[in-house]
């Protein structure tokens, strides 16, 4: 484990610092939200002295959002939230230019993963923050004694808040935690919008293949799921949708995609996109009747969408072909290329979401740090929205930067949408 001026860190090369401070510099020019809280913070000091844990992807935006809790007055951590998302240069300019203890290297094994964590626990936090609960699971199982200083959280991604949601109904969650995920101004712009292109953005450096006239097979359409969907017909592609939700099924065929079972869209994919959130969606029998060099990717949080392990074992060898591509040959000869190890991919192979999106996640996160820290004694150990308030208002500070001016209601318009009695 490196130190640097005393700032405890485990990252891969102290040396790449000033690349990544460059790029985080860049990320920031386009969080114009984040940067206006980060300017209030430095006056108010909102959160003087409080720990906080951050498990995140360490991107660059990431990076923003950790100087402005860091700059709010909190004593920031922080580790990666995926073993294979960290952008190295950023984890070693945060702690050598920023002085913020990161615990991150891209490619880590599950070991080291997990003790990175731990150290990030070390801190013992007063406020988490996760994108995929594995800090609050961490601490609920291994790290009991931490419970009682936590005033609360924050969790960032789909699955998570799913995670936490079961955890809180079945009375095992111990502190309140703020699912930002749920905001409208993050899940309908991040998880759409930044997914969607990301999503792609990562296979096209992966394999710089040409997406037009590709029948591309996204699985799942949820929000990210939209998102890849629209942005691969964009592209050009042929583009099939699997759900198992009717609604959304529905919703995809009127949206203009075609439908069907994933045991017939296995058989005419070109490339296939998990974003379900759910386990084994690509799993043996589909692999049993893919076409021969079909291409798999995952943009859901974890690595459990696409069963590789069943892949592993029909295969008679595999080889990696290009950085995040492995060839796996089946014993019929047929090929089938599984990307970033079955990780996100967006992540692992290019840079996640624009920080113009992030812009508005990660105000959402640092607001909601702010509430948790002002109001944890009115809060109870459940899954919390983000106040009303705080999601319209990062909207109109985001249409503000962006110079889009909106209309106001008028006093006759509102007194007329507030009475029943109006419209007869
Ligand atoms: N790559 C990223 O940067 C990124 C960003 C945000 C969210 N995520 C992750 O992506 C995943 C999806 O998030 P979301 O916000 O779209 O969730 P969502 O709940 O809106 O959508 C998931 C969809 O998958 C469908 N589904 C579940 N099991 C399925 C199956 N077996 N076959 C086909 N469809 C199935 C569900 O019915 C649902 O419509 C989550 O794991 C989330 O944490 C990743």
């Amino acid at each position: 484990m490196a130190t640097t001026k005393k700032v405890q860190c485990d990252v891969k090369d102290l040396g790449l610092a000033a690349k990544g401070k460059t790029r985080i510099e860049w990320a920031n020019q386009w969080m114009p939200v984040l940067q206006l809280i980060r300017k209030r913070f430095i006056k108010e000091r909102p959160l003087e002295g409080v720990r906080i844990s951050a498990c995140l992807h360490v991107t660059t935006e990431t990076a923003n959002l950790a100087i402005t809790l860091r700059d709010g007055g909190a004593d920031v951590v922080v580790c990666a939230s995926n073993p294979l998302s960290t952008q190295d240069d950023v984890a070693a300019s945060l702690t050598k230019d920023f002085h913020i203890p990161t615990f991150a290297i891209k490619g880590e094994d599950k070991d080291t993963y997990y003790s990175h964590i731990i150290s990030a626990l070390d801190h013992k936090p007063q406020i988490t923050m996760d994108d995929g609960a594995d800090l609050v699971t961490t601490i609920l199982t291994k790290r009991k004694e931490l419970v009682s200083g936590v005033l609360g959280g924050t969790e960032e991604t789909t699955t998570g808040v799913i995670r936490l949601r079961s955890m809180a109904q079945d009375g095992v969650l111990k502190y309140p935690i703020i699912a930002v995920n749920d905001a409208d101004t993050k899940h309908l712009f991040d998880n759409r919008y930044g997914t969607g292109q990301s999503t792609l953005d990562g296979i096209i450096r992966a394999t710089n293949l040409l997406f037009a006239g590709s029948k591309v097979v996204v699985c799942g359409y949820g929000w990210c799921g939209r998102g890849v969907a629209m942005r691969a017909k964009g592209l050009g592609a042929d583009v099939i949708i699997t759900e198992v939700s009717p609604t959304r099924a529905l919703e995809a065929a009127m949206d203009g995609f075609r439908v069907m079972p994933m045991a017939e869209a296995a058989k005419i994919g070109d490339i296939f996109i998990t974003v379900t959130g759910n386990k084994s969606v690509v799993a043996s029998e589909h692999f049993k009747v893919m076409k021969d060099g079909a291409v798999v990717a995952n943009s859901g949080h974890f690595n459990v969408e696409i069963d590789i392990p069943a892949l592993e074992k029909m295969s008679l060898q595999k080889r990696q072909t290009r950085d995040f591509v492995e060839e796996y040959t089946l014993r019929d000869g047929r090929k089938i290329y599984l990307l970033g190890e079955g990780r996100l991919i967006n992540l692992a192979a290019a840079e996640g979401h624009p920080a113009v999106v992030m812009d508005m996640s990660f105000a959402n996160q640092a607001l909601a740090v702010e509430y948790v820290v002002k109001n944890h004694k009115k809060l109870e150990p459940q899954v919390y929205p983000v106040p009303l308030d705080i999601d319209r208002n990062v909207a109109r500070l985001k249409l503000q930067a962006m110079g889009i001016a909106i209309d106001k209601l008028t006093p006759e318009q509102e007194e007329y949408l507030s009475s029943w009695s109006e419209g007869t």
